[in-house]
């Protein structure tokens, strides 16, 4: 009997991790009616997603018009910005129901823009912070190309 219950509790515990697993890859999402993944989120949390990413926007631009200008010190200073640093999310609720694909793309992103300071800092020439930028910007495109946001009711 004792060892029945023993069996239980563990049958019971690797359910529990499998769905925690499964939470923890997947994230909260739904297939999209445009062909992409939906992540199912509330009204706020989508707010602070935008914003985030319209902050990125803007980001690239400060990060542009420095190369235009040549100036490496700004393009450091504007990529540090928006690097690993910014990217310890302030909502941990919101991280669970990211799916791990999406996680790593941020991830990717945000570890990239560090880069791009770190080349900037040591006096790579331009081109090669502008391609560095481009790379960016493939990750960007990456990412909106498999996710989009969903507000279910
Ligand atoms: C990890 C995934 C991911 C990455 C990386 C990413 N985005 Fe996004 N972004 C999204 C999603 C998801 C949306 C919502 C798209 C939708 O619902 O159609 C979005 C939306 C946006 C929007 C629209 C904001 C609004 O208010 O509607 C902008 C602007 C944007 N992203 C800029 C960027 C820029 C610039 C980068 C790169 C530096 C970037 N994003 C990188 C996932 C990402």
């Amino acid at each position: 009997m004792k060892q029945r219950l023993g069996l239980i509790a563990v049958a019971l515990w690797l359910v529990t991790a499998v769905a925690m697993a499964v939470v923890f890859v997947r994230g909260n999402t739904a297939p999209g009616s445009d062909g992409r993944t939906a992540l199912l989120l509330q009204e706020s949390e989508r707010n602070f997603v935008l914003a985030e990413m319209r902050s990125l926007l803007v980001a690239n631009r400060t990060i542009t018009a420095a190369l235009a200008a040549g100036d490496a010190a700004q393009v450091a200073k504007a990529a540090r910005a928006v690097g690993m640093a910014e990217a310890h999310d302030r909502a941990p609720s919101l991280l669970a129901k990211l799916p791990l694909d999406f996680k790593r793309l941020a991830m990717a992103m945000h570890g990239g823009f560090d880069g791009l300071a770190a080349e900037a800092e040591a006096g790579a020439p331009m081109p090669a912070l502008t391609a560095r930028l481009l790379e960016q910007l493939d990750r960007c495109i990456a990412c909106h190309e498999g996710f989009r946001i969903d507000t279910p009711r």
